[in-house]
């Protein structure tokens, strides 16, 4: 099958190569992001495979149409960046990656907590020139501490897991509780009572209608003050100018970051030798209680080797007219 690639980095190819020597696609590899200038680009191919940043409006989905695709192969997880009811519209079958390795994001979540908490990142720096002082170090046990989960799916459930072998107590807050997590002693409130409990509260639910801006200058509100917020899920999860409001005033005691609203355009680039243009981040990156990582909470070895291996059977699966377990219907 031929498949145009877009928004693809040196390590896309790496393990996609790796992967279709076995499923031999005709893959064409592109850097640019599919927006509506570049959508002509996948004339010719019958399916385009995307990343977490390539948009799907309804512009584009007829656009890709015309173009002649009929198979839009997500390689992620969440597929809020694509309008599913347009892709229907204009003929188009959306799969995607449900799931690859929930371990790798819920990993990366607890690198965020510990590296604010202690301070791993400064400390490297400071010993680095020559100082070992430990002022302005001084981090927090987590033994003990209570630490909300917002979204107790595949990942919220590792990483669930993960806190409770720190010995920390841990809420949930889930419209489908996980039968498992509750017998293990996860306890399932309400998002206002895990919000007020928390010291840690972290964000997994996927990105909707119901769920944007979850976190907003009201729920920042109800946190405990210094609590600590974690967002691995999707950017609009937070209104990142309430959240910078909360810091500033000082309720908010810490925020790690591995999405971001404005990701788009920004996170996978290399932009050091130019001036950031986006206010926003730009005010994050200054408070020394923010980390923020470029979407790189699925970027293990592991993830993208299943990330690739499942794209490409996803995409087999299409060409043989098989039925397509990892597809992304309108109702779901
Ligand atoms: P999942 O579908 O297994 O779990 C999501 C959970 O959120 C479900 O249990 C669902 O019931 C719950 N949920 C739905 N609406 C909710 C609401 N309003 N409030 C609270 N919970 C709600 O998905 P999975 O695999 O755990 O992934 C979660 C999200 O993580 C994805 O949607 C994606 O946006 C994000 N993600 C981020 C990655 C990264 O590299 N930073 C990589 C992979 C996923």
């Amino acid at each position: 099958m031929k498949i145009a690639f877009f928004s693809t980095r040196s390590y896309d190819r790496e393990y996609f190569e790796r992967e279709n020597k076995q499923a031999q696609h005709h893959i064409q590899y592109l850097e640019v992001q599919l927006d509506e200038e570049s959508a002509p680009l996948a004339k010719g191919y019958e399916a385009v495979c995307l990343f977490v940043n390539d948009r799907v409006n309804a512009a584009v989905a007829q656009q890709l149409a015309i173009a002649g695709v009929r198979l839009i192969a997500l390689r992620c997880a969440g597929y809020n960046h694509v309008d599913i009811a347009a892709a229907e519209r204009c003929g188009l079958t959306v799969v995607r990656v449900p799931a690859y390795s929930p371990h790798a994001v819920a990993e990366h979540t607890v690198a965020l907590i510990l590296t604010l908490n202690r301070k791993t990142h400064r400390a490297y720096n400071r010993v680095r020139e020559g100082n070992f002082a430990l002022e302005n170090l001084m981090g927090f046990d987590l033994f003990g501490k209570t630490v909300g989960v917002v979204g107790t799916g595949k990942i919220g459930k590792v990483f669930a897991q993960i806190t409770m072998g720190f010995g920390c107590r841990v809420l949930g807050f889930d419209p489908f509780p996980d039968a498992e997590l509750a017998a293990a002693g996860v306890q399932y409130v309400s998002l206002e009572e895990l919000l007020q409990r928390s010291h840690i509260v972290s964000l997994h639910c996927p990105l909707t209608e119901a769920t944007h801006h979850l976190i907003n200058a009201d729920s920042l509100r109800l946190m405990r003050p210094g609590a600590m917020l974690i967002n691995t899920g999707r950017g609009a999860l937070i209104n990142t100018q309430a959240v910078i409001q909360a810091l500033k005033s000082g309720h908010l005691g810490y925020l790690g970051l591995d999405v971001y609203e404005q990701e788009e355009g920004l996170f996978f680039h290399d932009f050091s030798h130019e001036i950031i243009q986006d206010d926003l981040i730009a005010r994050l990156m200054t408070f020394p209680n923010v980390l923020i990582t470029s979407h790189q909470a699925f970027f293990t070895h592991e993830a993208m080797t299943q990330i690739a291996r499942i794209t490409l059977q996803n995409a087999t699966a299409f060409e043989r007219q098989l039925p397509l377990e990892n597809a992304v219907r309108l109702s779901e």
